[in-house]
């Protein structure tokens, strides 16, 4: 039989890096396992990946620049259940089937802290989008790496400041927090950036959620997370 777990958490909180940990970890000790982000993880997918993080339009001119930054809500909303439908026809569902530990880098969670509560679009509307895209597949665990978004986004700031562009003013005002050069969310206010966090806080309440503090060192947090799966596992 499969599981399925989800990690979480808003930009700087280390999920990346502990959903390939576990990822070698689960490889290292004999088990099958799959590691997949969203949005992404098909070829569909991936193109929409580009269109939803991209801070300029398709054209790339400068005169563009605010094109993909002013997406409405609703189809921001879309796009990412649209990249989620190709990932969970494609890849999740026929691994389901198969006695594999799936392993996702963000999953139904993360639209309805960010385009829930961050965008403020209606939890009832975000839910049925959600259920229809996903036919009601859940993760088994979602790890949230949980870190007060004024300390996550510092952290960033301050390991990326080496690699930002001194002679682009833009680059100084808004220092890159992603090194693929995707930011629009990232260039999000810190208010947005509270928004999120406090709905991850809110459905973490629920038992399928293991909350870890992210301030946490890299091997404590690797550690919490494999005695956790160890118990769904044996
Ligand atoms: P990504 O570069 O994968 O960043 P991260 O390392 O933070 O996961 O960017 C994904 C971005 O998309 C991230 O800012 C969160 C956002 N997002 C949503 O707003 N809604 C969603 O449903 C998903 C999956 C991601």
């Amino acid at each position: 039989m499969s599981v399925f777990v989800a990690f979480e958490g808003g930009e700087g909180s280390g999920k990346s890096t502990q959903s390939k940990l576990l990822y070698e970890r689960i490889i290292a000790e004999g088990f099958s396992s799959l590691l997949l982000h969203e949005p992404g993880g098909t070829s569909v997918g991936e193109e929409v990946r580009r269109i939803l993080l991209a801070e300029r339009g398709a054209t790339g001119k400068k005169s563009s620049r605010s094109k993909n930054s002013t997406m409405n809500s609703l189809t921001e909303l879309l796009l990412f259940s649209s990249a989620r439908s190709e990932l969970i026809e494609k890849v999740i569902k026929p691994n389901l089937e198969k006695d594999t530990i799936i392993i996702c880098d963000r999953f139904i969670a993360s639209t309805i802290a960010y385009q829930g509560y961050g965008r403020n679009i209606n939890l009832d509307t975000v839910e049925n989008i959600i259920n229809v895209s996903t036919h009601g597949i859940k993760p088994d665990l979602t790890i949230l790496l949980s870190v007060d978004p004024d300390k996550a986004l510092d952290r960033v700031n301050s390991q990326l400041s080496l690699l930002d562009s001194v002679s682009n003013p833009v680059e100084k005002e808004n220092p890159r927090l992603d090194v693929e050069g995707s930011r629009r969310f990232e260039l999000e206010s810190i208010n947005f950036h509270k928004r999120v966090f406090q709905g991850y806080k809110e459905m973490s309440k629920d038992s399928s959620w293991l909350t870890i503090d992210a301030t946490k060192s890299i091997d404590e947090i690797h550690n919490l997370i494999w005695d956790k799966i160890q118990m769904l596992i044996r």
